[in-house]
């Protein structure tokens, strides 16, 4: 695992969205998966100025998203396909076909993540995945566990994960709890891997996600197992290392 301290969220996010562009740069077709949640906003908002500044181009770029919230259609302002419209995609200039983010309002969520996959394969496989972490340690919605799941699935959120989303809805009643993400080995079999984290809430779970065993009660800690693992950080996610 290669480990980047960054000053603050900002230095952060410049670092994390030089790497992408670095990746974008180098293969115009690339795969990349990406991430949801307050952390990735400042990387996407850095790589939207290099496209507007001609650095970068999206023509050829197929992205998947890790998760989206099970029964929010694509329209509420909470679903992950709005997020990233709003945060990304309306900015640049990616095909609409080559954007791909899990069906929320499926009626068969098992073709449904089969459906997921194989898209996935289809394309080669992920160059290039973006991570965040959850205070629990859960990358793409992969919650602490028994045992590491492996493909596209249906999860029930952890309550922790629901009392931390909370904050993008109006009525926390309204957070739904389920989703479906990525699996463990979806992830894992990413060509590279770049996992941000900022603040000190999550602290603790980086100290066990780099220095403690691998275990799926802490699913980021599978990370120490990839070869072509970034992990980014500012100064008060590093406090504990
Ligand atoms: C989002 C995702 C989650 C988030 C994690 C951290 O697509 O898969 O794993 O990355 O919950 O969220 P923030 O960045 O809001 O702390």
């Amino acid at each position: 695992m290669r480990i980047i301290v960054a000053k603050d969220y900002n230095e952060l996010s410049k670092k994390a969205a030089s790497i992408l562009a670095g990746q974008i740069l180098l293969k115009s077709n690339s795969v990349l998966g990406l991430a949801t949640g307050s952390t990735p906003i400042g990387t996407y908002q850095e790589l939207v100025r290099m496209y507007r500044e001609g650095i970068i181009d999206f023509e050829e770029i197929v992205t998947f998203n890790l998760d989206e919230y099970y029964s929010l259609p694509r329209s509420n302002e909470q679903s992950y396909y709005y997020f990233m419209n709003e945060h990304l995609f309306q900015h640049i200039n990616i095909r609409n076909e080559n954007v791909h983010i899990p069906n929320g309002i499926t009626r068969d969520i098992e073709s449904e993540c089969k459906r997921y996959e194989e898209e996935i394969k289809k394309t080669g496989g992920i160059d290039f995945q973006l991570l965040g972490i959850g205070r629990n340690g859960h990358i793409g919605f992969n919650e602490p566990d028994v045992k590491f799941e492996a493909v596209t699935h249906l999860v029930t959120l952890d309550q922790d994960t629901i009392d931390a989303n909370a904050r993008f809805f109006d009525d926390p009643k309204d957070v739904p709890h389920k989703a479906i993400s990525m699996g463990i080995k979806t992830i894992m079999h990413s060509k590279k891997i770049m996992l941000l984290a900022s603040g000190s809430e999550k602290a603790k779970t980086i100290y066990g996600m780099i220095h403690g065993n691998i275990t799926p009660e802490l699913p980021a800690s599978i990370l120490q197992l990839h070869p072509e693992a970034t992990v980014i950080l500012d100064e008060a996610a590093a406090e504990l290392l």
